[in-house]
């Protein structure tokens, strides 16, 4: 049983805190948003994601986690301590690294007792960012640290279970034993692990995302041409799914990607890679397709309904995706906005984010069921399920 420090408690701190909780560790949660700290306390996610409600008041309620204000505090007999804070894009879609900066900052200026710690950066960070961020920092305190990545790879609406139970677990670290010790935390891990080294940790993260992208965007674009070739997409996906090269899953069509890590991450792998002098054509095309991919279903709707003008449109399914409450860049927002430019009456329901969805685009008329959404309406746009 280690005790181990989470510095942000958001859907990626917050939930591997409480798998951690869940599997006998102690944890310490540093948070510094005071609303979503006293949540936290409270029992109460800031977020919707299955399960994690539950196991957090089992972990508090066993004293299997504390949640507490800063670093300061969360230290002690702490011998990890995870960095989960955001990394944000930056208005040219740079990857923002100022919260683990701070965050680091934060923990050398509190390691005042000398006791030797594991330095592991959980967020999504661009390869040799640990060693140019967070490692001069703690040398610059004179701090006894071993550093290691190890990234998430949780899915919104599975975030629990996954974290729970890790598919596979990557740790990149300063020396074997320090990758041992990380990989050790992760009591019910069943699959592989890849123990490795700092940046290859942190590239292989961008790597899974840029493919999962690519694949949708790969799907979507055939879907695209499945229809001007007159052919059923399910059909070809099934014998696509028959070549043991190709695995099916992921090569699902829609109107593009959204949510808070894909776009971020390939614009942000996208614009380092300029920053370093190369160059990423096929994911500079990824991130273009995505953003007018959402346009398929407003045109298919007018080749059957003609000009919008007036009509009533069910928009079903406002988050990103299913099961989650995460509205960040979900393509029903630019949907809803052009449906509404066109001069359409909009109507939408999502069980878990219309709320969020109602403060970003008013107009929408919020229904509380699928069939009051369905209920006179002229065309309906599956955005995504729920
Ligand atoms: N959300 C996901 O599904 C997901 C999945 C895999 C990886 N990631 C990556 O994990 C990282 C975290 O993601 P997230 O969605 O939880 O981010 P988030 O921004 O929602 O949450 C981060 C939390 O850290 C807190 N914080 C920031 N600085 C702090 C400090 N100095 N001390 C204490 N608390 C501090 C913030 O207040 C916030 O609550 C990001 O790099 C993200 O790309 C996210």
């Amino acid at each position: 049983m280690a005790t181990l420090t989470i510095v942000g408690l958001g859907p990626v701190g917050l939930t591997t805190g409480v798998a951690f909780a869940a599997q006998g560790h102690r944890v310490l949660g540093v948070e510094i948003d005071a609303d979503r700290r006293e949540q936290v306390a409270r029992g109460k996610p800031p977020f919707y994601e299955k399960g994690v409600e539950r196991a957090l008041k089992t972990a508090l309620r066993q004293k299997h986690l504390t949640v507490v204000e800063t670093i300061d505090e969360a230290l002690g007999p702490s011998g990890f301590v995870f960095l989960a804070v955001g990394t944000p894009p930056r208005p040219d879609g740079t990857m923002e690294d100022a919260f683990l900066r701070e965050a680091a900052k934060s923990l050398a200026s509190a390691w005042q007792d000398g006791k030797r710690r594991i330095v592991v950066v959980k967020s999504t960070v661009l390869p040799g960012t640990t060693d140019r961020v967070v490692r001069p920092i703690l040398e610059g305190a004179r701090l006894p640290f071993r550093l290691a990545m190890n990234p998430e790879f949780l899915r919104e609406g599975h975030a629990l279970e996954d974290a729970l139970r890790p598919d596979r677990i990557v740790v990149g670290a300063d020396d074997a034993a320090t990758a041992r010790s990380v990989k050790a935390l992760y009591r019910s891990a069943k699959g592989p692990a890849l123990l490795t080294d700092l940046k290859t940790a942190e590239a292989v993260k961008y790597a899974t995302n840029s493919f999962l992208a690519v694949k949708v965007a790969f799907a979507d674009e055939l879907a695209n041409l499945c229809q001007a070739f007159g052919v059923s997409y399910d059909e070809v996906h099934r014998g696509l799914g028959l070549d043991p090269r190709i695995n099916p899953r992921f090569l699902v069509p829609g109107v593009g990607f959204g949510g808070s890590c894909f776009p971020k991450d390939v614009r942000a792998i996208v614009a380092g890679a300029r920053q370093r002098g190369a160059s990423a054509p096929i994911l500079e095309a990824v991130l273009a397709q995505n953003e007018v991919q959402y346009m398929r279903a407003i045109e298919m709707l007018e080749e059957e309904l003609g000009d919008l003008r007036g009509r009533r449109i069910a928009l079903l399914g406002l988050a990103f995706k299913g099961d989650t409450d995460d509205i960040r860049e979900t393509r029903a927002v630019p949907i809803a906005r052009t449906l509404l430019s066109k001069g359409a009456l909009v109507v939408g329901y999502d069980p878990l984010a219309a709320a969020a969805f109602s403060k970003v685009v008013p107009e929408v008329k919020i229904l509380g069921s699928v069939k009051e959404a369905l209920t006179g309406a002229d065309g309906t746009i599956l955005q995504a399920d729920w």
